[in-house]
């Protein structure tokens, strides 16, 4: 028995921040934005928008496409690097706005990689029978975290959240295999300072600008096409599957040249079979994968039989893959 997302769900704020506002608020261009990153606009967070609000609005969209009850939620698995508070957790907040009266609640963090964590994790317990329906979620107030007079930075990122629901049956998409990795030596390329218990919150660290993300780009770059084109090798080859029989590319959108680079090195994947949300969201961390999945699965191209590739990175560094596998029949 493979584990199953029988349903899809995604929440974007109202709020549009385009590369012609971030032009009045730091020296840069929609030229340099679109050429170096292919984005064009992202979403933002009201004052009154955090995690768990934007997770419970996509958790009710995933629940519904699954057509699964609250009563029949055993457990849910909240995936974000910026959590309303440090604890309790988002996973909490959100079990609680939705009345998942029985569901246990946890959140994990493994940065933009945490959407597939999160699903392996549910495969698992899915899979060896301890639950029957989890709720995954991914959801990200990168806004409140960045540094908008930062140029390097506050032109990529944006807010946003995606859930799905994993279940032992029905129809959907069957995780034939999710291949995970981490190496913690390039830590520092990729963080936040500030606000955990090594650099609590101080006058210091706020004069600092500790409480934003510090990212060595580059080197990021380099990292993340290396690291998402082994996982997605080593993914297929767990399943045994050949790269021309995969479909559809779903990568993490951190960066249009960084998905450009990967997919060069799948010589059998045509542009239009690679999903790209990066030119309206921007990168929104772990939650990117898991709305861009929603978006192409309400598309209704996704055939019968179909092969879908994951594949993310993030901080720490972490990364991963997932093969899917499109049924329609239970
Ligand atoms: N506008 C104009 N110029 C800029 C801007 C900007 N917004 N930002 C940087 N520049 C300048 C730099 O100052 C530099 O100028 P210099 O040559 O005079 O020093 C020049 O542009 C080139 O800068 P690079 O950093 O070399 O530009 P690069 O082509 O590498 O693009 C980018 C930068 C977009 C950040 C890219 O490196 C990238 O996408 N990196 C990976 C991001 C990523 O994948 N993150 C992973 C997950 S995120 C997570 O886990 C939270």
């Amino acid at each position: 028995m493979k584990a199953k997302i029988i349903g899809t769900g995604s929440y974007l704020p109202k709020k549009i921040l385009s590369n012609l506002d971030l032009e009045r608020m730091v020296e840069t261009s929609d030229e340099w934005i679109v050429s170096r990153t292919g984005m064009k606009e992202r979403r933002i967070a009201d004052d009154n928008e955090y995690p768990s609000t934007m997770g419970v609005e996509a958790c009710k969209l995933a629940m519904m496409d699954a057509k699964v009850t609250p009563e029949e939620i055993d457990f849910i698995i909240v995936a974000t690097l910026t959590p309303d508070y440090i604890f309790p957790s988002t996973a909490c907040l959100i079990q609680e706005s939705l009345g998942l009266k029985s569901a246990a609640a946890i959140d994990i963090q493994a940065a933009c990689t945490g959407y597939l964590y999160a699903l392996s994790i549910a495969k698992s317990f899915i899979e060896s029978g301890v639950y029957n329906n989890i709720l995954i979620v991914a959801s990200e107030k990168l806004s409140s975290i960045v540094d908008y007079e930062d140029r390097s930075t506050c032109v990529l990122f944006g807010d946003g959240a995606s859930a799905a629901v994993v279940s032992k049956n029905g129809p959907g998409l069957s995780v034939e295999s999710v291949c995970l990795g981490a190496d913690g030596e390039q830590a520092e390329l990729l963080m936040l300072p500030g606000g955990g218990s090594r650099n609590p919150a101080t006058q210091k660290t706020v004069n600092e600008k500790l409480h934003y993300i510090k990212m060595a780009g580059n080197e990021v770059f380099k990292h993340a096409v290396r690291r998402m084109e082994a996982a997605s090798k080593q993914c297929l080859d767990q399943v045994q599957i050949k790269e021309e029989e995969v479909s559809w590319l779903v990568p993490h959108q951190a960066n249009k040249r960084i998905i450009e680079a990967i997919a060069k090195r799948f010589t059998h994947l045509p542009s239009d079979k690679i999903f790209i949300t990066v030119d309206r969201y921007g990168n929104t961390s772990a939650s990117s994968i898991g709305i861009a999945l929603d978006e192409l699965m309400k598309t209704n191209t996704v055939k019968e039989g179909e092969n879908l590739l994951l594949t993310a990175f993030g901080s720490g560094f972490t990364w991963g893959a997932s093969l899917l596998k499109f049924t329609r029949n239970a």
